[in-house]
């Protein structure tokens, strides 16, 4: 008989239902928020109120779009955290609702190994996915890690930020810049036309294979504000160097304690995840540097770096083998790391 399991993703801004049999990718349906623009950023409140009117349709889109009926299913997998407390809750509880109605059990998963496993999401059987143990590198809006996956729930974090996240020091810099929010996909865009070693800003200096990136933002912007001073067009002027050289000394930082971490543990694949993992230039660094080391890389699609219920549905389905289930007092986490 199959397993199918049906994901459900609320944790921040995005609310996303998907389904996956027998670990294939059937459907994965995404409701973005726009409601949050005109404020540079996410409004708790707005995003729980949107979440409760998008659930329902976007969870039977994705039955729909898999071709599957409702009593088909197996179990209800959902995000139960990190994330925005009242944004779980609508996830958790429609959840616990629907399982109790379709009396199937459900499984509850940490939005970070949903991130990790998202590698291990397929379209077809034939597809590749990594060997155990690999190393993930993740990087998001609110975290940076680099993380030792020996087994799907068991990872070590080997390091991580002690200040902002990789995508927090995107987006503070882009709005320094004037960038709207969030910045990094912009300076992704900008970066492309600009000189990258134009500006030289600081990189941390910290023992170990944990990141900082609260410096570098600092440097940044005491440049633009010194050079402001001086030419009040300095940014418009030059937006698109300042762009290019942010993102080098941000994948620079990256790389430099990842190439640390694959050499302690002798790792052969190295896997990248999280929102900040969509940057081109990241995705290039990353695979040039794998190339070079002749380690495996695995590099998400571009709809897997964002938050997506197709990764929770996947976390999802592998405790569910494992008869890993959740109780019904189950209740949502804000914060929580591997
Ligand atoms: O994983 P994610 O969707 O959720 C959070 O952890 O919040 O990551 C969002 C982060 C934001 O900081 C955003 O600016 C960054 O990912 N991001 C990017 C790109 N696309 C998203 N950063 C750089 N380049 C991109 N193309």
């Amino acid at each position: 008989m199959s397993n199918i399991i049906l994901g459900i993703e609320s944790s921040c801004d995005d609310t996303s239902a998907a389904i996956i049999k027998d670990g294939i990718l059937l459907s994965n349906v995404i409701a973005s928020q726009s409601v949050h623009e005109e404020y540079g950023g996410v409004v708790p409140e707005l995003a729980s109120r949107a979440h409760q009117q998008n659930i329902v349709p976007v969870v039977d889109t994705a039955i729909k779009r898999a071709g599957i009926e409702k009593s088909d299913l197996s179990a209800i997998a959902f995000t139960r955290g990190p994330g925005l407390l009242g944004s779980l809750l609508v996830g958790t509880s429609f959840a616990k609702g629907l399982s109790l109605g379709l009396r199937i059990p459900i499984v509850d998963v940490n939005h970070l190994h949903g991130h990790v496993l998202s590698h291990f999401i397929r379209r077809e059987e034939n597809d590749v996915v990594p060997e155990y143990p690999f190393i993930c590198l993740l990087i998001s809006g609110g975290n940076s890690q680099i993380i030792l996956v020996k087994d799907y729930n068991n990872m070590e974090v080997l390091g991580q930020t002690i200040d902002d996240a990789a995508g927090e020091a995107f987006d503070k810099c882009a709005k320094v810049m004037g960038l709207p929010y969030p910045g990094g996909p912009h300076i992704d865009r900008l970066a492309a036309e600009g000189d990258a070693n134009r500006f030289k800003f600081s990189k941390p200096h910290i023992p170990g294979l944990n990141y900082s990136f609260s410096g570098l933002k600092t440097s940044f912007l005491y440049t633009l504000r010194d050079a402001k001073k001086l030419d009040p067009d300095f940014i418009e002027n030059n937006k698109a160097d300042l762009a290019a050289s942010l993102q080098r000394t941000i994948i620079e930082i990256l790389i430099d304690k990842l190439k640390k971490a694959v050499d302690q543990t002798g790792v052969k694949t190295v896997a990248i995840g999280g929102g900040v993992s969509a940057n081109s230039g990241v995705r290039q660094a990353i695979a040039d540097f794998c190339d070079k080391r002749g380690l495996k890389a695995f590099i998400p699609e571009r709809a897997f770096t964002t938050d997506n219920a197709a990764m929770v549905a996947i976390a999802g389905y592998y405790k569910y083998l494992a008869g890993d289930f959740c109780h019904y007092d189950a209740v949502p986490y804000a914060r929580v790391t591997i």
